[in-house]
């Protein structure tokens, strides 16, 4: 169970979703179709000595769990792939992903020159993630931070500390994270990220609207999928599953744009047919909102 100031490394509790994540994007990354191209996926499941999840990447990518890990989170990555590219082409030249796992956009997206990505994790989740990059002489793409805090902390002064500039407009990320923070602490992000945002800012985030059949979804996961990595993740033990305000609401009421779509919607704008998906984790999968909210920039006045 969760409490306050937990922590973790790359295969314990919320740390193991991290790698999850990563294995999910490996496969993905191998399908003929690949929504996404993450070459760094497979290097950190290896590195991690996790023996389910590196099994899983040698594994007959055509079994159910595999097709539909690769194609949620290939539709997801995608999705906040685009995020990134199109704030990128808007002129926007400072990225933050919080909760960064082991997201390599840093290194995998073509940024424009003069772009500074700013990444949030836990100390331990990063501490693997830059001993794998070294270890591979990874050079990232656009200037790169990582900063090593718990995002339930006062992590603004960290990325300022780190030259972050709150009056150039930002590109955030908050990729698979919210169901890991209690609703208090997500008001708290919330409130930072608008605090930190000028006008042009843009926000991505994904969310679960309906959690009701986690407890379903977890006794399926331990029964039907023992073997896999999936059956070892117990997202009861993980999930925050108290009332929240819904992102677009919360950043609606304060004057910021927002587009919210379904899986089946980035299905379709990416042209990848969704597998079949078992029924218990239809409440999940189907009721997660991926949200793009953003800052108007605010016309000079006369
Ligand atoms: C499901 S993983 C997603 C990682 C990455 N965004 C991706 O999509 O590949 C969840 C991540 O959230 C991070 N996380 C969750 N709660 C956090 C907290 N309170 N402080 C810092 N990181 C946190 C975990 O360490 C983990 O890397």
């Amino acid at each position: 169970m969760r409490t306050e100031g937990d922590t973790w490394d790359i295969v314990s509790s919320v740390g193991a979703t991290a790698l999850g994540v990563a294995a999910a994007r490996a496969l993905e990354s191998e399908q003929p179709d690949a929504l996404i191209r993450d070459d760094f996926a497979a290097r950190f499941v290896t590195a991690s000595g996790h023996e389910g999840m590196t099994r899983w990447l040698h594994e007959d990518s055509d079994r159910v769990e595999s097709k539909l890990a690769s194609t949620m989170i290939g539709l997801r990555s995608r999705f906040f792939d685009e995020h990134f590219r199109a704030a990128a082409a808007d002129g926007v030249r400072q990225a933050v992903i919080l909760a960064a796992g082991l997201d390599a956009r840093a290194y995998r997206l073509d940024w424009p020159a003069g772009t500074t990505v700013f990444e949030l994790d836990q100390p331990k989740v990063l501490e693997f993630k830059a001993r794998v990059l070294d270890e591979h002489d990874a050079v990232p793409a656009a200037r790169r931070h990582a900063i090593a805090i718990d995002l339930r902390e006062d992590w603004p002064a960290a990325l300022l500390d780190s030259g972050f500039d709150p009056g150039a407009p930002t590109a955030w990320t908050a990729e698979g994270l919210l169901p890991y923070l209690p609703g208090a602490a997500q008001e708290a992000l919330f409130e930072r990220v608008e605090r930190l945002s000028a006008p042009g800012s843009r926000l991505a985030l994904d969310s679960m609207s309906d959690l009701r059949d986690l407890d379903r979804m977890a006794e399926f996961q331990a029964e039907q999928l023992r073997g896999t990595p999936m059956a070892e993740i117990d997202l009861r033990e993980l999930f925050y599953t108290d009332d929240r305000s819904a992102p677009e609401t919360w950043f609606g009421a304060r004057g910021w744009t927002a587009e919210s779509l379904t899986v089946r919607e980035l299905s379709a704008r990416y042209g990848r047919a969704l597998p079949e998906i078992p029924e218990v984790y239809e409440t999940m999968f189907l009721g997660a909102r991926f949200v793009a909210v953003a800052k108007p920039v605010t016309a000079p006045s006369a």
